[in-house]
């Protein structure tokens, strides 16, 4: 995987499958901020999406991975921010093409939807493939 920091973030309900991811990525060689949650005590995911937001933004981290139950609360939370394009992946097809056609920044995952090898394949599928730009830079300026 190339070299790039990244932030990650869960509510409760995705910690255990943060704990799973972050040990992914640091054994991968990547820097990784942890903007929590630390535990299974319940919080609110859009705190979480919003630190991720903040990471990407004050450039701590290139790219996020949040995780909730579903994904889709934290990825609607995310994509309130202007900069963030958060794509909640269920495969790692989802995962490619987040990349290639919508240069997503932010990787979403289902904890209670989605099992973790294929979690762990969506990770790796998304740090690993390029944007192809072109047709999808326009309509990706268009969103701006
Ligand atoms: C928490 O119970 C759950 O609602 C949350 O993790 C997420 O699935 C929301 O979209």
């Amino acid at each position: 995987m190339p070299q790039k920091a990244i932030a990650i973030a869960s509510d409760h309900a995705g910690f255990d499958v943060k704990e799973e991811i972050k040990t992914l990525l640091l054994n991968s060689g990547y820097d990784v901020a942890d903007l929590g949650t630390d535990g299974s005590a319940s919080v609110d995911y859009p705190d979480f999406a919003n630190a991720v937001a903040e990471a990407l933004a004050n450039g701590t981290a290139q790219r996020g991975v949040l995780i909730c139950g579903t994904g889709i609360g934290i990825s609607i939370a995310a994509n309130r921010h202007r900069h963030v394009r958060a794509a909640r992946c269920c495969d790692a097809t989802d995962a490619r093409l987040a990349r290639e056609h919508n240069d997503a920044n932010v990787l979403v995952l289902g904890s209670r939807t989605s099992g973790l090898e294929t979690a762990r394949d969506c990770v790796r599928m998304f740090l690993n493939t390029a944007f192809e730009g072109g047709r999808h830079q326009r309509r990706i300026d268009k969103l701006a």
